[in-house]
């Protein structure tokens, strides 16, 4: 029993140091998350919210968020939102409460078209505040797998 004991252990720590190494760079640097490299919560509102102002302004999408627009708590509960989702995808301290992204966007007819209309509104608005390609490629490639449940026409 106690041997068993003392390999569990073994391997707890075992496990602890590869999370550890895991995380470490060359360097000796700790990598630093999707999140930490973005600039954190504050860079990722600033992002979504010119994000939400480029998709009001266009026209190819802008009908779908009519009400959200013209109800200042619905558009900064939707905001709010974005920001947890893409704070939590990136590796962040957040934990997205929304609907999943099939229950979110059911019914509303949204073609792939319209969906890359939107992530072309999000590169405008990571462009603008010159998130390096690297990082802005690593987002995309969060939110690009999710287009089969969002575009649904
Ligand atoms: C990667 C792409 C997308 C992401 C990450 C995303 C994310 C979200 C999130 C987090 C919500 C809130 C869900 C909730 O209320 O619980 C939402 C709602 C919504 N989304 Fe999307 N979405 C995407 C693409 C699109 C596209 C392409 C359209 C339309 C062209 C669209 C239209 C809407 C609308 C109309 C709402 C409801 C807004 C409201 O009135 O409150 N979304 N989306």
């Amino acid at each position: 029993m106690r041997n068993i004991r003392r390999s569990l252990i073994g391997l707890g720590l075992a496990g602890v140091m590869t999370l550890t190494l895991g995380a470490q760079q060359k360097g000796g640097k700790k990598a630093q998350s999707l999140y930490e490299r973005l600039g954190g919560k504050p860079a990722i509102t600033a992002v979504v919210d010119e994000f939400v102002a480029r998709v009001a302004a266009d026209a190819k999408i802008n009908r779908y968020f009519a009400a959200a627009a013209g109800d200042p708590a619905r558009l900064a509960a939707f905001k709010g939102k974005l920001v947890d989702q893409i704070c939590q995808a990136s590796g962040g301290p957040c934990t997205y409460t929304g609907k999943n992204m099939k229950e979110a966007h059911a019914g509303m007819g949204i073609t792939g078209a319209e969906f890359d209309a939107l992530v072309g509104d999000l590169v405008g608005a990571l462009d603008k505040f010159k998130v390096p390609e690297r990082e802005k490629g690593e987002l995309l490639g969060v939110l690009g797998p999710m287009k089969s449940d969002i575009a649904t026409k």
